[in-house]
């Protein structure tokens, strides 16, 4: 949650920082500010409500020239979206300018502290605490901005990544984190600061990525010094990041998130690739190889993940639990850090996030270090916090998501952990080999199989016409597809702000059938598995109460069209595969109903791509 970008060199800061911002508004986008320091020293601070747009237009016809500067796209969590709440914000004295993401948990304490010595706060933020209490130490302990940002932030507590510029100080900038991602990209001579590494790579390709309670002193023309926050020194270690820029950008399509849904077919042939080897079928999941032994004597797994990535884990309890016969427990992240849950030492817990920042998955996979589990992820960020922290783990290789909902970062997960559950119970001699093949050899065919339920997007597109009218919907799945219904669900919701209810189909029964009525679409997946029939029936029952059905159904089933109204035929698979091929067309009905609705759909309301905070 909220985006930070900072640069200081030769080049003129504004325009890079505005078009990093533009990429990192995934994380934010409901104010935005710059604070440049002009040649002279002198410095101005620009921000407004709304999008990096806003902030663009501001800007037209001010001097916003210099050659070092720090910007800011906003996700309130402290104080309503508006132009004194918009970050940088800046100290008592005006000298210095900060941006923040993350939250101080105990900014009230600071601030009540910091008025006694009568400073005073133009903003309801966390975030103009922390920059006043820089100067408080600055100016009390007469030290080095850097020795003052180091002082304060061992008052803090909370999540943060910061930076700092100072007047008059053309060539350094300040920066920090603890929980709160910081990527440090290193050009000739120049230094561009962001919270996501992807969002500068128009500059650099070599990043330095902080980790917590780390701060660095970035200074034009000099080496980067890192220290902790005990002030002693830490190594410097510069990683490459291969991207390219057509990866961040729309490729002819109108948002984001329909990009992403139709890259689905090569987002998961990426992800397979190198891993389910064709000649032989073998899985080569070197994190599960190389942990083999935990694998083997692992009690329980549990997963833990947040939104979309705890839909994911769903479908992963079914897969672990068919093919390896170990149990398996889905945990919220958020339930689970603060639970005082019974973890043992030879349980796997997985973490599961696309971005790898979510700050509940983060405390639970500390939370479960600490109690001696072996802790695996599932992310598709590399190099980020959760895929730091963890013993081992795969990237699902999907590409950037930019997209706000989560499209095929979720089939990437499922299919990493099909291949995880296929190889832990050959390992394990607990799935058959005939269906070991028969999984292997699907996976393969599976970036065709996508590309074929693809297809359905015009019948999609033109069904969604016909639902913009719906307040609610009703999402029904059984097995392997009761999270795709939840998954289904929770798109429409997320970018239409239609209400929907994901449940498995035969629970229906147990309440929320009262709400059916011809106003009340339900979306049912009934595709052909060892539940279809019990489906059926369940299709039936909503039938024979007036209520209007979409069915997702297997390729050339005629049934179910005689109690559906509208049928979305999808190819069919092996059943532990059929979640990545149904959601499709529900990813599809989600996109169009809210494009008919004029929603935003890449930056629907209220929401944040990664969630930092808890
Ligand atoms: C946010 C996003 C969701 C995502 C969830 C978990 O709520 O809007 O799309 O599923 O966070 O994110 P993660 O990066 O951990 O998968």
């Amino acid at each position: 949650m909220c985006g930070i970008v900072g640069y200081v060199g030769e080049r003129q800061a504004c325009p890079v920082i505005i078009k990093g911002l533009h990429r990192l508004e995934y994380r934010g986008y409901d104010s935005a500010g710059v604070a440049v320091m002009h040649p002279g020293g002198g410095m101005d601070v620009f921000k407004c409500k709304g999008k990096v747009s806003d902030l663009e237009h501001f800007l037209e016809g001010k001097d916003s020239a210099g050659t070092i500067g720090i910007g800011h796209t906003r996700w309130a969590t402290h104080g309503v979206p508006n132009d004194a709440n918009a970050h940088p914000h800046l100290s008592r004295s005006g000298k210095l300018a900060l941006i923040h993401n993350g939250i101080i948990e105990n900014f009230r304490v600071l601030r009540d502290a910091l008025r006694t010595h009568g400073f005073t706060f133009r903003s309801s933020t966390d975030s103009e605490v922390l920059v006043n209490l820089i100067e408080y130490v600055r100016e009390s302990e007469k030290c080095s901005l850097e020795e003052a940002v180091r002082v304060a932030l061992k008052q803090v507590v909370g999540a943060y990544a910061i930076a700092v510029i100072e007047e008059g100080n053309t060539s350094r900038i300040i920066a920090a984190r603890k929980s709160s991602p910081m990527a440090i990209g290193l050009g000739d001579g120049e230094y561009f600061l962001s919270s996501d590494a992807a969002s500068i790579i128009d500059y650099t390709q070599d990043f330095v990525y902080l980790n917590d309670e780390e701060l660095a002193v970035i200074e034009k023309g000099k080496p980067l010094h890192i220290m902790n926050l005990d002030g002693k020194d830490t190594p410097v270690s510069i990683q490459k990041l291969n991207l390219s820029i057509s990866q961040l950008e729309k490729g002819g399509f109108d948002h984001f998130m329909l990009k992403e849904i139709h890259e689905q077919p090569e987002t998961l042939e990426d992800c397979i690739r190198g891993r389910v080897i064709p000649e032989t079928l073998e899985i080569v999941l070197s994190g599960v190889i190389e942990n083999k032994e935990k694998f083997l004597a692992a009690r329980r797994i549990i997963f833990v993940a947040c939104g979309t990535s705890w839909h994911a884990a769903l479908i992963g309890e079914h897969l672990i639990e068919n093919m390896c016969r170990i149990p398996v427990e889905v945990e919220y992240a958020s339930e689970f850090r603060y639970r005082n849950p019974v973890i043992f030492p030879d349980d796997i817990v997985i973490a599961v996030s696309q971005s790898g920042e979510t700050a509940d998955t983060l405390a639970a996979v500390e939370l479960a270090r600490k109690a001696g589990a072996f802790v695996y992820g599932i992310c598709n960020v590399v190099g980020s916090s959760i895929a730091r922290s963890t013993d081992s783990g795969t990237y699902i290789h999907v590409g950037p998501e930019i997209g706000v909902a989560s499209t095929k970062a979720f089939t990437g997960q499922v299919t990493v952990m099909t291949m995880l559950a296929l190889l832990v119970g050959r390992l394990r001699g607990t799935v058959e080999e005939g269906y070991y093949h028969r999984v292997a050899q699907a996976l393969l065919e599976l970036p065709a199989t996508m590309r074929e339920a693809l297809k359905t997007a015009d019948q999609v597109a033109a069904l969604a016409k016909t639902f913009t009218y719906a307040h609610n919907f009703i999402y029904l799945g059984r097995g392997y597809n009761y999270p795709t219904a939840l998954e289904g669900a929770l798109k429409l919701k997320e970018i239409s702000y239609i209400h929907a209810e994901g449940l498995p189909a035969a629970e229906m029964k147990h309440g929320s059938i009262a709400l059916i009525d011809a106003e009340m679409p339900t979306v049912a997946i009934a595709t052909l598995d060892r539940t279809y029939e019990k489906t059926l029936s369940n299709i039936e029952e909503i039938k024979s109460r007036g209520g209007k059905i979409i069915a997702v159904v297997s390729k050339g089933d005629d049934l179910v069209r005689h109690c559906a109204d509208y049928c979305i035929e999808v190819p069919s698979t092996v059943e532990c595969l059929m979640p990545l091929v149904s959601i499709v067309p529900l990813q599809l009905l989600a996109y169009y109903i809210a494009t008919y609705k004029g929603r935003n759909v890449d930056q629907p309301r209220n929401l944040a791509k990664s969630v930092t905070v808890e």
